[in-house]
Formats: C-alpha cells, structure tokens, sequence
C-alpha cells in the first residue's frame, strides 16, 4: 500500500469557480484519488480557498464587504458546492487560517536565516487618485509581451506570462480606472530565487515523473533565467510580516504577496487536518518524519505550473528542511466556451452552481473528464455536451443497466440466475473486461483522464455488445439456461461497469451497485480473472432496479441553457 497527498491548486476566493476551473485541477484530482482509494492505497486529498491578495481585496469591494467577512461567506459557498460536486477532500481549508499565517513567517524566517531573502527599495506603482500603492491586479494595461489590451499587473491573462505592474503599457487603476498614476519607491523583501537556480534546476532534471506540459513549461521558464521576486507587497488584506516573531519595522503597513502563502496553504490545510483528526501531518510533509515514502501529487491549471515547479519549490528547498517536494505535477490546458474565454470577471460561460441547477453532478464530473482539456485547449459548446451525455451516459450505460435488470426481473424473479455454463460469448467478453480493467487502471496511473474515461465508456459498450452477440431475450422460450448465463453475465458486467465508474460518477456507480446489493468492502478496484469477474455475484441475489439512471439532454433544453447562458457569441 502507498501513501499518496494529492492537493490541488487552491481555487481564489473571489466568487464561484466556472466549470473550466473545475476541469483543471479540483476534479481530476478528485477522481484520481477515488481512483487511488479504490485501489487501497492510503489518500490525503487537501485543498483550500486562497484567499490573500488583491483578487480577495477587489472581490470584497466590489461586493460592498469588508474582506474577512467577505471570504468568510465565500469559503462556505466554495466549500458546499464542492461537496455537491463529490469533491471528497479529507480537508478543505483556508489561506487565511492561523496556521498558514504562522508557516508562512517560518518560511520567511529561516530562508532569510539561510541568506536567501533581502530588504531591497523597489518601485511601484502609485495611484495619486486612490492614495495608495497599486500591487498586481489593482492595475491594468496593455501586455508589453502580446499586446492583450487587459492585462493584469501580475499575469496577462492572454499568453499567461507572468508580469511586473511597471512593465504594462497604459497602466490605469482597477480601483478606479485612474491613468494618474506615478512610479514610487516602496520597502519590500526579496526572495533571491537565482540562488537556488541551480537546485532547482537539479530537482526538474531528477523529476522524471512529471508529464510533458508540466515538465517543458519548468524547464522554459528556469532557460529563460529566474528572477529575483518581491514577496511582499502594499495591501492590507494577507499575512503579516515578522522579523523574529515579531512586526517587521517598515513592515507594518505590508503582507507577504499572495502567491507565497497560497502554496504553503498545502501544508498548513494538511496541520488542520491533522489537528480535527489527531493524525500526525509531518509523515505527510517532512521528510525526516516519513514523508520519503510520501508520493505527492499536484494537479493545477497550466498558468499554475511555474509557481509550482519553480517558486513554491525555491521556497521548501531554499529552507534547506526535509519538506516533501512535489513527485508528479499533473497540469492542464483551457476548457474554452466556444472558442473564448471562459471569464469569471466577464460571466461568460457556466459556473459552477448554475450547472448543478441544470444537472446533478455526475453529468458534469463525466464531461469535464471524458473531454478534460488534457493534451490541448478543449472546446465546451452545449451540443458537444449534449452529444456526450446521451450517448455515453443514457445510451452506453443506462441502457445496458435497464435492458438486462428489467429483463432479469421479469422473467428470472429479480434475482441474479443460476444454471447454464459460459460459452464463447462469455469467453469473448471476459477477455474484454481483462484489457480494459488493464488499460483504466494504466491510464489513471499516469493520470491520463481522457482515455481512462474512454476506457470505462470500452468496458460499458462491450457490456452492449456482448448483450447483441449473446442475446438471452431471444433464448429464454427455447434454452433458458443459455438466457440464464446471459443476464447472469450480464449482471456482473453491470456491477464490473459500476464499480470502475466510481472515480467519475460516485453518485450514480454507488445507486447500481445499491440496486444490486454489491457490499462495500466488494467495490474495491477489481483484481482477478475477467471470466471469475464476471460470475462473481452470488447466485440467487435479489437486485432491485435503480430509476433512469441518466437522462438524455434534448434540443429543447439545449435551446433553452443556449438561450440563458449565451452560447457563441
Ligand atoms: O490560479 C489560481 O487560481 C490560484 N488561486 C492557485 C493557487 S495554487 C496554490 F499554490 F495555492
Ligand atoms: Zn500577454
């Protein structure tokens, strides 16, 4: 049995996530550690809302609330909708928590010990309108490296590069949209990232189990050459600076930049944890404690892959204290809504509460990995959605449920039949069921989500396939064993089908393997013969059948969500 933490990126806390955020971190590696737990392994899965900097600081504004009681609200609303969505964390905790304030002045505190932090004078930008400095978001302008005519102050949104406020071009202030702005030295602490370069560079290479998006985006941006960053900044709203436990003189009025507390949020969610379960957090996260044995995982949108694989690591290597480093970083392209954007601060596409108005969760959590945005930018447009759900979900699966339970219970009593000897159709399906069970487990291995869902949906149509070539129904009046080897097959295929199922779509596996009455401690990742797989159920069984498992989406409602949510435009 291995141990495995997985995190995933810590959604910020300014307002409900889109379905693109969903597809690109929470729910992969929700499923990868359904997958993980499945297979007996013993899972940590964290998050956590990130709710430091000026993204919290401008939500807040904007919605007429002071921070904290702002972030107070959202981190519910983030932290039920997620439940909803079957985001089964073990922990979902807050940046803004005690204890992420107290490893955050720790890091701080020893990487300054250790020579790597020093107090330099910088220039930023100033807002002679807003009185007061504009750190990252606060300011707006054009990208000096694409042109994007609204790029933030800390990231163009458009080719992702990471930004300085004083590099836009035609900076104005997002608080007020002021263009009087000026350039004013400002105190802050740097974090001399170019001194652990070499290190870094050291831990990419050994790295070999990283998958190539993450791998080649490190490894351009260490080529490109590491700067030097800030790590505080001007705002109010974020963990304090201390200088041996105590305020930092000329520090009063600053916090630590959003983006070096957010990923240390990984691990103090991990100390809360550990503190409502009286379980140890340090054999998850020090090295000197147990964590060798540890295989961490992170799962995390494309624009996340440089602070994960470069900052984050420069700050628990740069420390020089045994902390578990990331072992597989598993990133994603866009999920786009036809062929722009999704835009929280637009509204443009489906968030995710709006979707659970429209579908319960399974439908979602099975598009958003069947078609997650994995080897390439993915297009969400409302007949593709469509497309896949009636054919993957209500035809593929709900209909081999159906036909085989509601045939059985009419004509074999509602129970799983005994009598008959499998044949070649039942040799021909059982050789189905050991590659595919192969291939998914393969596939979720090295977290290629698409073609394990495409492997499970293989498994489910071979179940319609097998049902064609060995047709009970027709064989019930003249040979009713062969019919009963038919259902029978087909009963355990179904279970098989659910079971394998549950990473994606918990809900509607757990609602099958209910109405046949498989026991927990039976759906457990499948081990064994497909041909003993597939008679596995006890003979006799009684079974109920489940409701419409899925039902399809029509032109109708496909005209009406078009309608409500704009659709092209
Ligand atoms: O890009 C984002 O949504 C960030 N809030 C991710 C933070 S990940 C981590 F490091 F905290
Ligand atoms: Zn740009």
């Amino acid at each position: 049995m291995a141990r495995i933490l997985i995190t995933s990126a810590l959604p910020y806390i300014n307002g409900v996530k889109h379905l693109g955020n969903l597809a690109g971190s929470m729910l992969p590696a929700d499923v990868y550690a359904r997958f993980q737990r499945l297979r007996g392994h013993e899972v940590l899965s964290i998050c956590a809302t990130d709710e430091h900097g000026t993204p919290a600081e401008l939500a807040a504004a904007a919605a007429g609330q002071d921070v904290r009681t702002y972030c107070d609200e959202q981190h519910e609303i983030q932290k039920d909708l997620g439940e909803r969505y079957g985001l089964a964390w073990d922990h979902f905790g807050r940046t803004s928590s005690a204890a992420n304030a107290e490893l955050t002045q720790h890091f701080a505190e020893v990487l300054e010990a250790k020579g790597l932090i020093e107090e330099v004078t910088e220039q930023q930008v100033f807002s002679i309108d807003d009185d007061r400095f504009l750190p990252d978001r606060y300011v707006e302008g054009t990208c000096p490296n694409c042109g994007f005519e609204k790029a933030r102050g800390d990231q163009c949104d458009n080719c992702s590069k990471l930004l300085d406020p004083i590099d836009l071009i035609d900076p104005y202030s997002a608080v007020s949209g002021s263009k009087n702005l000026e350039v004013r030295d400002t105190r802050h602490l740097r974090l001399k990232q170019t001194v652990v370069e070499e290190r870094l560079r050291e831990w990419v290479n050994a790295s070999t189990d990283w998958p190539p998006l993450a791998k080649s985006i490190a490894n351009k941006w260490l080529d490109e050459g590491l700067r030097d960053r800030t790590i505080t900044r001007d705002l109010k709203w974020g963990v304090p600076v201390t200088k041996d436990g105590k305020p930092r003189e000329g520090f009063e009025n600053k916090v630590f930049y959003v983006w070096f507390d957010a990923p240390i949020g990984y691990i103090s969610a991990t100390r809360e944890w550990a503190e409502k379960t009286g379980e140890d957090w340090q054999r998850w996260w020090r090295t000197d404690k147990g964590a060798d044995d540890v295989s961490y995982v992170q799962f995390m949108g494309k624009d996340n892959v440089a602070f994960h694989t470069v900052s984050f690591p420069a700050t628990l290597l740069g420390s020089e204290e045994p902390w578990k480093t990331v072992d597989k970083l598993k990133a994603f392209n866009w999920l786009n809504w036809y062929g722009g954007k999704f835009s929280t601060s637009n509204k443009r596409g489906v968030f995710m509460d709006q979707a659970l108005e429209l579908l319960p969760a399974d439908y979602w959590r099975w598009y958003l990995t069947a078609y997650a945005p994995e080897g390439a930018d993915a297009q969400f447009t409302w007949e593709h959605f469509q497309g896949a759900i009636n054919t993957d979900l209500a035809n593929v699966l709900g209909n081999m449920v159906n036909r085989v339970l509601k045939f059985a219970t009419s004509r074999f009593d509602g129970v799983v039949p005994d009598g008959g000897e499998p044949g070649e159709h039942e040799a021909w399906l059982a050789g189905e069921v050991d590659a595919r069970l192969k291939a998914i487990a393969e596939h979720y291995d090295v977290m290629d989500f698409r073609k394990a869902a495409a492997e499970t949906r293989a498994l489910w149509a071979a179940g319609n396939e097998y049902l064609t070539r060995a047709e009970p129904w027709s064989h019930f009046k003249t040979d009713k064993d062969k019919a009963a080897v038919g259902v029978r097959t087909g009963i355990n295929l179904i279970a098989l089908s659910a079971i394998v199922a549950q990473p994606v779509i918990p809900t509607a596996a757990k609602t099958i393997l209910d109405a046949i009455g498989v026991p927990d401690e039976n759906r457990t990742w499948p081990t064994g013969k497909g041909a003993d797989l597939l008679d596995a159920l006890p003979r006799g069984l009684a079974f109920t059948v489940p409701d419409v498992l899925f039902a399809k989406v029509d032109d109708d409602r496909v005209a009406e969500w078009t309608e409500r949510f704009g659709g092209a435009d």
